[in-house]
């Protein structure tokens, strides 16, 4: 009951839903749509696990409604990676080592990923800022940092 016919964009396929208008996009995307890439840490918008790309930019899925996504090209962690090959930032933090449990990882990256485009500052601490709605309770953050970096230089 309640439930309304909504269509979304995620990693260049269309899913046809019927979902409840008050259903979050990271609710959608676990539940319904079978993606649990993206994670649940707060469900209102502290931690940043639940990351997406939406047309490019990132936005915490937990604040937002799926309803509201229709006309938008949605990527989740599950599509970062082409044809085979992982996202450079994916690469970068297997080398520098940029998680310990990995549970906001794929928040993590996918924050990291869409700010390569954004006009931040070229130093540690800016890439520290960029990311500060991204929380790691393990403490990685000198890694997850080296591993942005790496992809910025
Ligand atoms: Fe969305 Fe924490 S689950 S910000």
């Amino acid at each position: 009951p309640g439930s309304v016919p909504v269509t979304l964009r995620i990693n260049g396929q269309t899913h046809q839903l019927m979902l409840e208008p008050r259903v979050t996009l990271l609710d959608a995307l676990r539940e319904n749509l079978q993606l649990p890439g993206t994670k649940k840490g707060c469900d209102h918008g502290q931690c940043g696990a639940c990351t997406v790309h939406v047309n490019g930019r990132r936005v915490n899925s937990c604040l937002s409604f799926a309803v509201m996504h229709q006309d938008d090209e949605i990527t989740t962690i599950e599509g970062l990676a082409l044809n085979g090959e992982l996202h450079p930032v994916q690469a970068a933090f297997i080398e520098h080592d940029g998680f310990q449990c990995g549970y906001c990882t794929p928040g993590q990256i996918m924050s990291a990923s869409a700010l390569l485009k954004e006009p931040i500052g070229k130093e540690d601490a800016d890439v520290r800022e960029a990311m500060a709605g991204n929380i790691c309770r393990c403490g990685a953050y000198n890694n997850i940092v080296a591993a942005v970096q790496q992809v910025r230089r």
